[in-house]
């Protein structure tokens, strides 16, 4: 019987060695070696601090480490000073920060020098578009791990383990906030039954160190609250929101305060009322103000009007800098448009200057092949961070406007459209899981490379663990790195600039296909919809030429540009060529940089593109000695369909656009293998 039980630990062990269904994302490591750890505080949060010492010191055998509490003029928030035998911090979390910093140091190889490291943002948030009922909108990796319904509203063990794990996962990479419900929010959260579970959720995530958030309708006041309107000047409504965050605060002492997506794809809003953003933003944020909440206000606002809706945002939010009270930020997509593969920054950026603005960005890949598609963000959110808006001189980048560097801020702040789901890996696709990792190391720090960032996350979620290499002791480390680590990285770093090719090149966006954002529909037009919401109205393909005529002698979005800014975007001759068709509509027959016609070029950049997911095949059918067998065979099919999806892109928009353009694609291409008419039948839609 004994030696059954062994054999049937032994062989479990080995199972559970190789077993790497994804769901310990970057945090694989296990105890290999003792640590004495020696810390005088004591709470939740030093608790876990200790206990991951203990499970995943990588440094020498019965060391001593200290971590210790003590103030430091150089020390920011929850910043820290790491030296190899100890850490010490303002606050818990700092320590417990800086001991997820020495350990990733440990598992990566970074060196362990004295060195003080602060937080970019103060607020480091998550914002799940999980709807009450359990789905998640633009969701790619099952249903939400918040919400399973309203007749599943008792807090279940299950739930409480998944919670953890996924704060310790936030934590691990500096996030601090989530969002825990959809911005298109249901008015039914702020009902008692549902706060309660909030209540719940906020007391599994505090002990990391992450505060809960809401999004809120703006119109709750009527709709749950009995009132006759949700006028944000109308007493009852001010005094209905002071209640309703009294009773949050009540149950969730460090609750962090409301997202709120008002008059936008039609949600309520102080518009409905004859009110400004400012006076619907003030009300809510006064009545979160006693107890240190925030208000994020949205700024993702267009309408059905003439303007070019890239505009419609600035034309809309600066009139009202300086009006919102100072717990107010105003979220702001990183593009003007929404998300996509590229667009240049939103002129918002540096432009409010009395009003503190934070980036939005979305980890989710709604617009960049889902769960489907190898596509790793770092490159476009640090292309986004370091875009300088000239707004006060040179470098007045995108991260300094928006982290303190430059403007006066109460607050400062940064999130992303989480891509959590109850998939057991949480991302659906291996490589999403880098996507959430980079935008915590990000948030943390918003000068990191991508190139870093992808060396880490590599290192963490596929480098052999201690213990499986002295099971299977086989590979070498410098083996590894050469043929496993250099080949990988690159296919991330190169992967987002695949994506651009093979959907969207020089500055074309939006042209997918409807509602789900997936394949491509540069046709799509139907009689009667929003012009704004179909391809043509962004590509603005004729037989003279492509591309949205944003000049002076267009729609003018270049004015919104600081010099030198908008006369370079204006000038199609000094207008960087990754924006050429965001600005300019030009002649089929333009003269690129490359020295090839337009059309040449934008077919050379389709191919590159599917060329380009050809070779990560090629680099990941290689990488198969260094992967287990669930995560290879896993990232070998979605590579396969990408790269049937990059064919679909590739001939759905040459076909379509030689239409218009009655240039045949260059000779030493490739042909399309697929019908134009096929393709408008069979939508992608259908096919993902
Ligand atoms: C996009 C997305 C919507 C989302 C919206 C938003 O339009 O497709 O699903 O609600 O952005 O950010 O509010």
């Amino acid at each position: 019987m004994k030696v059954t039980f062994t054999l049937l630990i032994f062989l479990f062990a080995a199972l559970t060695l190789n077993a790497e269904n994804g769901h310990d994302l970057w945090l694989r490591a296990k105890h290999t070696a003792p640590v004495n750890v020696v810390c005088s505080g004591k709470s939740p949060t030093l608790e876990i601090a200790k206990q991951e010492l203990h499970q995943g010191w990588q440094g020498k055998a019965n060391a001593t480490f200290v971590l210790k509490k003590k103030h430091d003029k150089l020390i920011k928030g929850d910043g820290y000073r790491l030296s190899p035998d100890g850490i010490e911090a303002n606050t818990d979390l700092g320590l417990l920060y800086g001991v997820y910093d020495l350990l990733r140091r440990q598992q990566t190889g970074e060196p362990i020098t004295e060195q003080v490291e602060n937080p970019s943002y103060e607020r480091r948030i998550l914002d799940h578009w999980d709807n009450l009922d359990g789905t998640i909108e633009r969701g790619y990796a099952g249903r939400s791990i918040f919400w399973h319904g309203k007749d599943s509203l008792a807090v279940t063990e299950k739930d409480k383990k998944l919670w953890q794990e996924y704060a310790r996962a936030d934590a691990s990479i500096g996030i601090n906030g989530a969002v825990l419900d959809n911005v298109n929010a249901s008015p039914l959260v702020l009902t008692t039954e549902y706060l309660k579970r909030v209540q719940a959720i906020a007391e599994v995530l505090r002990p990391y160190g992450i505060k809960t958030y809401l999004s809120v309708n703006f119109a709750s006041p009527s709709v749950i609250g009995g009132l006759k309107t949700s006028d944000p000047l109308d007493p009852q409504v001010k005094e209905w929101w002071k209640n309703k965050a009294k009773e949050i605060y009540k149950l969730i002492p460090d609750f962090g305060g409301f997202l709120v997506k008002a008059n936008s794809e039609g949600q309520p809003g102080p518009q409905n009322f004859g009110r400004t953003h400012a006076d619907g933003a003030n009300t809510i944020a006064d009545a979160v103000k006693p107890y240190g909440g925030i208000v994020m206000w949205r700024a993702f606002v267009y309408s059905a009007n003439d303007e070019d809706r890239a505009k419609q945002a600035y034309n809309e939010f600066m009139p009202l800098d300086g009006k919102f009270h100072d717990n107010v930020i105003i979220q702001v997509k990183n593009g003007p448009v929404d998300f996509q593969p590229r667009e240049p920054f939103s002129p918002l950026f540096g432009a409010m200057k009395k009003t503190p603005v934070m980036p939005e960005l979305q980890v989710t890949q709604e617009y960049l092949g889902q769960a489907v598609h190898l596509v790793f963000l770092a490159p476009m959110w640090e292309e986004f961070l370091k875009s300088d808006t000239y707004q006060e001189g040179k470098g007045s980048t995108v991260a300094r406007c928006t982290d303190g560097s430059i403007f006066q801020q109460t607050h400062t702040a940064i999130a992303g459209v989480a891509n959590v789901g109850l998939d057991t890996n949480w991302c659906g696709h291996p490589f999403a899981q880098a996507n959430w990792y980079a935008f915590g190391r990000l948030a943390w720090n918003n000068q990191l490379s991508s190139d870093q960032i992808a060396d880490e996350w590599v290192k963490l979620t596929f480098k052999p663990t201690p213990a499986e290499d002295r099971t299977h002791s086989t590979v070498l480390p410098i083996v590894w790195n050469i043929n496993f680590l250099k080949p990988v990285k690159r296919m991330m770093l190169e992967s987002r600039e695949a994506a651009v090719n093979y959907m969207m090149p020089l500055g074309l966006h939006h042209i997918f296909a409807p509602e789900n954002h997936y394949g491509p529909g540069p046709w799509w037009a139907p009689k009667g919809v929003r012009k704004d919401w179909t391809p043509p109205y962004y590509h603005q393909a004729d037989t003279l030429g492509i591309g949205f005529d944003r000049t002076e002698n267009g729609s003018n979005a270049v004015s919104q540009y600081h010099e030198p800014l908008r006369s370079l975007f204006n000038d199609v001759n000094t207008c960087p060529e990754i924006y050429l068709l965001w600005f300019h509509h030009l002649p089929w027959n333009y003269q690129t940089q490359s020295g090839l016609t337009l059309w040449d070029d934008l077919c050379y950049h389709y191919q590159e593109g599917l060329d380009q997911v050809r070779s990560f095949q090629k680099t990941w059918d290689k990488a198969k000695p260094y992967v287990d067998k669930e995560r290879f065979s896993v990232v070998q099919k979605k590579l396969r369909k990408q790269c049937i999806n990059a064919q679909v892109w590739k001939d759905a928009c040459l076909l379509y656009f030689q239409q218009f353009s009655r240039m045949p694609i260059p000779y030493n291409i490739e042909r399309p293998v697929h019908n134009l008419k096929d393709l408008i039948e069979n939508d992608m839609k259908r096919k993902r």
